[in-house]
């Protein structure tokens, strides 16, 4: 028996399609894509991590859920081990939105056909700006609550249309501006936090916090409000 998997990584498992073929980048424990194999959502899964120890853990979780003949393990930066692979669906999670932007910049001839699950643990809004320079559609955003963190996780696919960046989406991700659920208005709050911190040394972001305080007043609980 496999450990369940955290809220963040379920959070991805809900957004993943069917596939024959998966890539799980910087798989680490492998925990979630072996949980792509046993849940019958991809047939064969590639477990990527640039550590070799890391990648030995990944093998681990194979071996005692009985799939290693379900998976390849292949050591590496980035999306450069999967060069000569061809998966339908890319998933990069826990890892800084930084690190995520690098690893797509530097395989543009990878990124195009396929879905990729992006889950950023830092620096959410750079990775936004980074899809709409670079010609990425966001098909969907959730945001997950774990560990008194919030992250979204992001749906993304290359059609090459470089989009204006929307400075509130940005900060906020354009389909969280949307709901009105107990977790978005938690994660709205803390962005307005960090953006009031940050209006001290850049007025220009002063317009963003009002457009995000309007926005925050349409919720049904207007509090701020840290339980998550
Ligand atoms: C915090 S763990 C995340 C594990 C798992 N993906 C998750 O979300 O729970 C980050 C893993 O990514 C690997 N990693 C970091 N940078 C990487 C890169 N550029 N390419 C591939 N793997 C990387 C690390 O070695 C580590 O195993």
């Amino acid at each position: 028996m496999l450990r369940p998997l955290s809220a963040r990584l379920e959070a991805i498992l809900a957004l993943t399609d069917p596939c024959k073929l998966a890539a799980d980048v910087g798989t680490d424990h492998g925990l979630l894509a072996a949980r792509l194999i046993q849940s019958g959502l991809a047939k064969t899964v590639l477990c990527t991590d640039l550590s070799a120890p890391s990648l030995d853990k990944a093998k681990k979780t194979f071996e005692k859920a009985g799939l290693v003949a379900f998976a390849r393990f292949l050591e590496g930066d980035g999306l450069k081990p999967l060069a000569g692979y061809d998966p339908e669906l890319v998933i990069v999670a826990g890892l800084g939105g930084d690190t995520i932007c690098r690893i797509l910049n530097e395989s543009p001839e990878f990124v195009p056909n396929r879905t990729f699950l992006l889950q950023p643990m830092s620096g959410h809004e750079t990775l936004r700006a980074y899809f709409d320079a670079h010609g990425f559609c966001v098909q969907e955003e959730r945001l997950v609550a774990e560990n008194r963190r919030i992250y979204p996780v992001c749906k993304v696919r290359y059609d090459g249309v470089v989009r204006k960046s929307d400075p509130l989406a940005l900060y906020c991700g354009a389909r969280n501006l949307t709901r009105t659920d107990e977790v978005t208005r938690a994660y709205l709050c803390r962005v307005r936090a960090h953006l009031k911190r940050a209006t001290r040394h850049e007025s220009a972001l002063e317009s963003v916090v009002r457009a995000l305080s309007d926005r925050l007043a349409d919720f049904p609980q207007n509090k701020e409000d840290e339980r998550i």
